[in-house]
């Protein structure tokens, strides 16, 4: 496949084909992430910025470790410690990095719509490691491609839900674009002030009991409480919250048979899931992770790599 596109801001930018490219591109790196050693030659000379102004473990170490594995160079800048606690402007602080001529900035901010906006001032690729509540596109797609590992390409009618706050997660968001896209039936279930103003445009059923929300599903993903981005008064406490929302093995009695359970991380375990969920046999949350630097290696290569249209992925 000819790989088009400078930037990833979104799913909805990206074709099923190109979403199913992605998934078999991240299985030959998951076979090289198994080797003995990891690292082949494909990006060397290129290098990579890791822009995070919002903290992160899991996203900037799989982006950091995919450069490396892909020898690339990859350099790391927060906004602590940087020129933006001095005032710096993101415009100016993203022309300056542009400057320093990488291939690509992968940037986290908490403003919704700044990887777009840098995406527009930038010549180099711009991959959104999450923007405010709007998208964060690369978990969505390691969350399809760790489903595709277990369920093989066929999609189609299988039922998931999605559990806790939808009103400000970008993971929700970007989630539910790609598994309707991939033919998914999606639910959502969360108390009525985590549900988003706009929900009727949404193509999801919505619960708010969460027995009968996991009635028959193929998989649930539990979100994270997103208290950073909350404002005051929508939660009475955790406790309460915890209370009826916090998944646990009584709720997946009636769920489909082998039901899957995933977290995209950082997860509090005995709020928004149990602890022995999510250390069960059918909890994916680990092997999330491990897509997670597959998915970014697939990403790095399929933006990066020139003449795009002539690589292949090297047998070395
Ligand atoms: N899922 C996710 O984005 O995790 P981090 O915040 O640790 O990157």
């Amino acid at each position: 496949m000819n790989w088009t596109h400078k930037d990833l801001l979104d799913i909805e930018s990206l074709s099923i084909e190109e979403i199913r490219h992605i998934f078999q591109t991240s299985s030959r790196f998951i076979e090289i992430n198994s080797r003995s050693i990891k690292k082949v030659p494909i990006l060397r000379g290129k290098s990579v910025v890791l822009f995070f102004a919002e903290p992160s473990t899991r996203t900037k170490t799989s982006f950091d470790m995919a450069a490396k594995r892909l020898s690339a160079d990859s350099f790391s800048l927060a906004s602590k410690g940087s020129s933006l606690q001095k005032g710096e402007s993101l415009k100016d602080t993203v022309l300056t990095l542009e400057a320093m001529k990488p291939d690509a900035i992968v940037m986290r901010h908490s403003l919704s719509g700044s990887a777009g906006f840098i995406a527009r001032h930038l010549k180099c690729s711009v991959l959104n490691a999450g923007d405010g509540w709007h998208a964060h596109p690369t978990q969505a797609l390691l969350d399809g491609f760790t489903l595709s590992r277990t369920w093989g390409d066929d999609f189609q009618g299988k039922t998931l839900l999605i559990l806790g706050d939808i009103a400000h997660s970008r993971v929700a968001r970007s989630d539910i674009k790609l598994f309707t896209r991939l033919g998914c039936r999606l639910r959502i279930c969360a108390p009525r002030t985590l549900i988003p103003h706009d929900i009727r445009n949404w193509p999801v059923e919505v619960y708010h009991d969460l027995y009968e929300a996991c009635r028959e599903v193929d998989a649930v993903i539990s979100l994270r409480l997103q208290l950073e981005r909350q404002e005051a008064g929508l939660l009475p406490d955790i406790r309460e919250y915890s209370v009826r929302f916090c998944l646990g093995q009584r709720h997946l009695e009636t769920a489909a048979p082998g039901v899957k359970i995933m977290h995209p991380g950082p997860m509090n375990r005995g709020v928004e899931i149990s602890s022995n969920l999510a250390d069960s046999k059918d909890s994916l949350i680990l092997d999330q992770v491990e897509s997670g630097v597959a998915v970014r290696m697939a990403l790095l290569y399929l933006y990066l790599a020139r003449p795009k249209h002539e690589q292949e992925i090297p047998e070395v």
